[in-house]
């Protein structure tokens, strides 16, 4: 046990992060007693001994405060002791950590992400925390690490457009059994987060600043780090064929891009990660209306989180094959755009009725799935679009839907986003009659059936025998209020849903 008042200020530890203004870790094995504030947990199963042990050294006052406060002590439940004159740390903050003693990845995340916005917001700007014998955790860490991961997200700004952006920062040392292990376990996240911020900021930018061609761009900066990245514009889409995807991008100066950004950390068969990437939803002659258009920067956060993901596996190193393969368009209005009841001929030979303009994320899906199957031969693919209201109106913006045949697939996709606090919930493929035309082979908005599901079953017509899954983020990608290991903004949503089943399977 460590004398938190009585320890040398010794640090073995190595900044490791490469955002600037974020937060700093450091993991060491010693107490850091020139921290201002020091964090001890609380559990409602027990007293942890470093909370024991400030308790003794300060004559029982966070036991009174406790008592007094009526302070339970719920997972990421925070109470604030102010230290007697002349102590060596000024502020104990106490973080509960709940009674089940199930201290997950995701629950550590949220809770690191938590306590860093309370400590930026009470303008602290160095934290020791205590993670030795946290009751409920098995393996500090495991837990130090995913603590700083969440700090870490929490802190990320998009704050470009702000005259006087937010600069505070915390210097942390987190007081970890092996700092080695701990770093090492930090370092698989930081590649992760770092592919969670490029999604992010691909997200949050504006519509103007962030065209098809403004993203191309982003993605051709993968290939410092190895990633191989092709660009497509209008006039080879059409002589490919895609005729969807191209429409789609017609009412738009710039037109349509596909973009592929492949990452071959191995020689096996490539995983295809195919992203809708509507740059700007005005819902084209369909037109949106009201507030339903103001968040349509968004909706290309499908393709944002499938390129975060490619970057997170190159940062990692990981030994993985992964191809992101993303439709960009922005869906708008001009005389040159598509119009209601126009048919377009798609890639994979299918003709398409379009009957309402706003229903553009499957057309462009349509030619980028097959374009990942004609070109990778994928074992696997996955498409991330935000793609229908009815999805959100089904499951909200915490969750996201996944649809899919492969109960494999969804099992293991689920899992992997438990642990990382993406959750999804299955929703049926089905009401495939819904989708037929009188004049082509399919129509883009289904006649009959829940408009998430026949969206679904419309990309399952460009699955072909490839074992695939649709996973529908509408809501998840835009967050306006931080919360855990959220910041307001873009979410980053699939990211880490996705490294994290990446590297597990
Ligand atoms: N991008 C929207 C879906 C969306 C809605 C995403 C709200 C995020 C928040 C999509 O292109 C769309 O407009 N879908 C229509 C489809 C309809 C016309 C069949 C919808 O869901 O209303
Ligand atoms: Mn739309
Ligand atoms: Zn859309």
């Amino acid at each position: 046990m460590k004398n938190i008042f009585k320890a040398s200020a010794l640090t073995l530890a190595l900044a490791v992060s490469t955002q600037v203004n974020a937060a700093k870790f450091k993991f060491s094995t010693e107490i850091d007693s020139s921290a201002q504030t020091v964090v001890v947990f609380y559990s409602q199963d027990g007293e942890n001994s470093q909370f024991k042990t400030v308790n003794t050294q300060l004559n029982e006052l966070l036991a009174h405060t406790i008592e007094l406060k009526d302070y339970k002590g719920k997972v990421g439940e925070v109470l604030e002791v102010i230290a007697p004159k002349g102590s060596q740390h000024a502020r104990i903050v106490i973080v509960g950590t709940g009674e089940n003693k199930a201290l997950d990845n995701a629950t550590i995340a949220k809770l690191g992400g938590d306590v860093h916005a309370y400590l930026l917001a009470n303008k602290v700007d160095s934290a020791n925390i205590i993670f030795d014998d946290v009751i409920g955790a098995s393996d500090n860490a495991e837990l130090s690490a995913n603590f700083a991961h969440g700090a870490n997200l929490r802190d990320h700004r998009f704050e470009k457009y702000k005259k006087e952006p937010n600069t505070g920062t915390i210097d942390y040392v987190m007081d970890v059994a092996d700092t080695t292990k701990s770093r090492s376990q930090y370092s698989v996240l930081e590649s992760i987060q770092e592919g969670v911020f490029l999604a992010r900021d691909l997200t949050s930018e504006v519509a103007t600043e962030m065209t098809p061609v403004d993203f191309a761009n982003a993605a051709k900066e993968l290939q410092s780090l190895g990633v191989k990245v092709t660009v497509l514009g209008p006039k080879e889409l059409k002589k490919l064929g895609m005729g969807a995807l191209e429409a789609v991008g017609r009412g738009s100066q710039q037109g349509a891009r596909l973009v592929v950004a492949h990452y071959k950390g191995s020689n096996e068969s490539p995983i295809a990660l195919v992203g809708k990437g509507i740059t700007f939803d005005s819902g084209g002659y369909s037109i949106k209306t009201g507030a339903s258009i103001a968040r349509m920067k968004s909706d290309m956060a499908g393709a944002a989180a499938v390129l975060g993901t490619v970057k997170a596996m190159a940062l990692a190193k990981a030994d993985k094959n992964v191809v992101a393969v993303m439709g960009m368009a922005a869906n708008m209005v001009s005389q040159f755009a598509v119009a209601p009841g126009d048919v377009v001929r798609t890639a994979e030979g299918l003709s398409v009725e379009i009957v309402n303009t706003d229903a553009e994320g499957r057309l462009v899906l349509s030619d980028a799935m097959w374009y990942a199957r004609k070109h990778f031969r994928p074992e696997i693919m996955i498409d991330v679009a935000t793609l229908t209201g009815s999805k959100i109106r089904a499951v909200g913006n915490d969750y996201a839907a996944v649809f899919s045949d492969d109960d494999t697939l969804v099992s293991q996709l689920t899992f992997a986003g438990k642990e990382v606090n993406e959750n999804l919930w299955r929703l049926p493929l089905g009401y495939k009659d819904a989708l037929s035309s009188d004049i082509a082979d399919l129509k883009n908005i289904g006649s009959s059936g829940p408009g998430a599901t026949t969206a679904a079953s419309f990309l399952e017509h460009f699955a072909g025998e490839t074992r695939w899954v649709h996973i529908d983020i509408a809501g998840n990608a835009l967050a306006t209020k931080g919360k855990g290991e959220i910041s307001p903004g873009g979410t980053g949503f699939g990211v880490r849903l996705l490294s994290e089943w990446l590297l597990n399977n």
